[in-house]
């Protein structure tokens, strides 16, 4: 895969967690200009030390203020953003059926999962047009095609996220804007820490690779569709899953 990265201007959030620290070491190994967002400030730091050249900035995207300050950020270092990557995400309740799940716990994924992209989006989009092009790529989940019993609100914020793709493909297409999705099958990574065990064993047990993905097997997708190789690529929702939704 011959990515065209270089020196492009990338805004990664959720980049201390496991598929976003492995899109920041993707997109820096390619040459491009990266800045790391995430709430976690420690794993922030670790990352910078060990990516050389990567910018961070902690920040809570469900924020306005967050959002604000990590775009008046990108407009002092760059001038310009090349592409985003929405991949900062929360589980949510991971037992309770639909009737028994609180509100507020449903606003929190909400927020975090398809309110803060939104909001990054707008902030993109709206320098990205004034630029003439860009590109986004969004994490949305299999989750989002198909419901998954007792992680209601996880599912329906996926759906929304897919929803958000298309919408934003087709309404910024003409101004050079490629949005995509990549929705990772299980993969490795701290999402998972509160999964108990034998539903671990029961989700690979149905994967027909017979194992979940690694970080960097998202990252490659991720980089691939933020890229110029993807230059007719739009709106498209790609399972990254070991065939396990074929
Ligand atoms: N791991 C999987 O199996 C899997 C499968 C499908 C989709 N996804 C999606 O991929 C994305 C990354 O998941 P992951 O597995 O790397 O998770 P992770 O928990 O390792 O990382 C998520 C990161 O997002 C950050 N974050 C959460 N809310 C934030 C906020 N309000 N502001 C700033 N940062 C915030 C967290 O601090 C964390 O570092 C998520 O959107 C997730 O839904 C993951």
């Amino acid at each position: 895969m011959s990515e065209r990265l270089a020196d492009k201007v990338v805004l990664v959030t959720g980049a201390a967690g496991g598929i976003g620290s492995a899109v920041v070491r993707r997109f820096a190994a390619a040459g491009a200009r990266v800045v790391a967002t995430d709430l976690d400030a420690e794993g922030l730091d670790r990352l910078a030390a060990e990516v050389l050249g990567v910018r961070s900035h902690a920040a809570d995207i469900t924020d306005a203020d967050g959002v604000a300050m990590l775009f008046a950020a990108m407009d002092d270092a760059f001038g310009r953003i090349d592409i985003l990557v929405n991949n900062a995400g929360i589980g949510g309740p991971r037992t309770q059926r639909l009737h028994e799940v609180a509100l507020e716990d449903f606003d929190r994924v909400m927020a975090a999962n398809l309110r803060a992209p939104l909001a990054m989006t707008q902030a993109a989009l709206s320098r990205m047009v004034a630029q003439g092009g860009g590109a986004i790529v969004n994490l949305a989940s299999p989750a989002g095609f198909h419901a998954v019993p007792r992680v209601g609100a996880y599912s329906i914020s996926k759906a929304a996220m897919i929803m958000l793709t298309k919408q934003t493909a087709k309404e910024y297409a003409a101004d050079g804007i490629r949005c995509n999705a990549v929705a990772p099958g299980v993969t490795r990574t701290p999402i998972l820490d509160d999964l108990p065990d034998a539903h671990l064993s029961q989700i690979v047990a149905m994967i027909p690779q017979g194992r979940i993905a690694e970080p960097c097997e998202i990252a490659a997708m991720v980089a691939y569709l933020a890229s110029d190789d993807a230059s007719y690529v739009n709106g498209s929702i790609v399972m990254v899953d070991g065939a396990a939704g074929s």
